[in-house]
């Protein structure tokens, strides 16, 4: 048990709420066993009809904890992303999403699994995997350059550009743009309705719209990669420079 995550559930709505505000909310191996866990427990309970995504805090999350890829880098613990990851890409009922504010790596890539989101509308996403020496995952080197063009994804994921809110939402990432304060009620609120629906055709409306053997073989291609670059010295460069609260220096590789 953590309280670095905030489960609950009530009439059929599980809520997981990153509840690390002082970290911006950085996802740490505990945290992600938790929400696999939790995810896992959704999706064999027949009550839960819905997962709702949200953040303690004003960011949503500044994505996985730096300090467990040094670790991992240098032999230690594996990171428990790629369980999460897989969680997210395979569960079958649907997830809500609300994203008050900075949503940075996976915060942004596992929105792409999420089938609404509400998003704050001067929140910033960004997938900054080149500025740490890493590849994209969560299969969001198919899927970014699917919904927003190679040319902007490539920006993400190499320059390491934002998106707002605001244009998550023009471009379809997310469902609407509001205040920060209004997308967990928003997010509620569409849980609600869905619990209300057929449970059955909602599960069969959402394994029509993906190709999740796709999704996850793309994902597993990814990770394999990710792996190796994680113990590069390359991203060994970024972790340390991140500690040391400097700009990371490739200039020698
Ligand atoms: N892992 C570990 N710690 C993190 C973190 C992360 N991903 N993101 C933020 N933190 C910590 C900071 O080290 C800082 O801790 P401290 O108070 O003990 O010094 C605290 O959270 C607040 O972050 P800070 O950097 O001071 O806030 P900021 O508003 O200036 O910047 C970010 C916020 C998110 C832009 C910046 O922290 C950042 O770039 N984090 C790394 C994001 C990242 O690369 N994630 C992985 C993507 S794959």
């Amino acid at each position: 048990m953590t309280d670095l995550v905030k489960i609950s559930e009530a009439d059929g709505v599980v809520e997981i709420l990153w509840n690390r505000p002082d970290k911006k909310n950085a996802l740490s191996n505990v945290m992600y066993r938790a929400a696999t866990a939790a995810l896992a427990r959704a999706s064999e309970d027949k009550a839960t009809r819905v997962v709702v995504f949200g953040s303690e805090g004003d960011s949503f999350t500044s994505g996985n904890d730096l300090a467990d890829f040094a670790a991992a880098a240098s032999g230690g613990e594996p990171p428990a992303a790629h369980g999460f990851i897989e969680a997210i890409i395979q569960f079958p009922k649907p997830i809500v999403a609300a994203v008050p504010g900075l949503a940075v790596g996976v915060g942004t890539t596992m929105l792409l699994h999420c089938d609404l989101v509400y998003v704050a509308r001067d929140a910033k996403l960004t997938t900054p995997f080149v500025n740490l020496a890493l590849v994209p995952e969560a299969a969001s080197s198919l899927l970014m350059p699917a919904h927003i063009g190679h040319r902007r994804a490539f920006a993400m994921f190499a320059l390491g550009d934002a998106m707002t809110g605001e244009q998550a939402a023009e471009l379809g990432i997310a469902n609407a743009a509001m205040g920060a304060s209004e997308v967990l009620p928003a997010a509620r609120e569409a849980a609600r309705k869905l619990t209300q629906r057929a449970p059955g055709a909602v599960m069969a409306a959402k394994k029509l719209m993906r190709d999740g053997e796709k999704i996850l073989a793309q994902s597993r291609t990814e990770g394999a990669i990710f792996g190796e670059r994680l113990r590069s010295a390359e991203a060994m460069e970024a972790f340390i420079a991140f500690q040391q609260k400097r700009a990371p220096d490739f200039s020698r590789f």
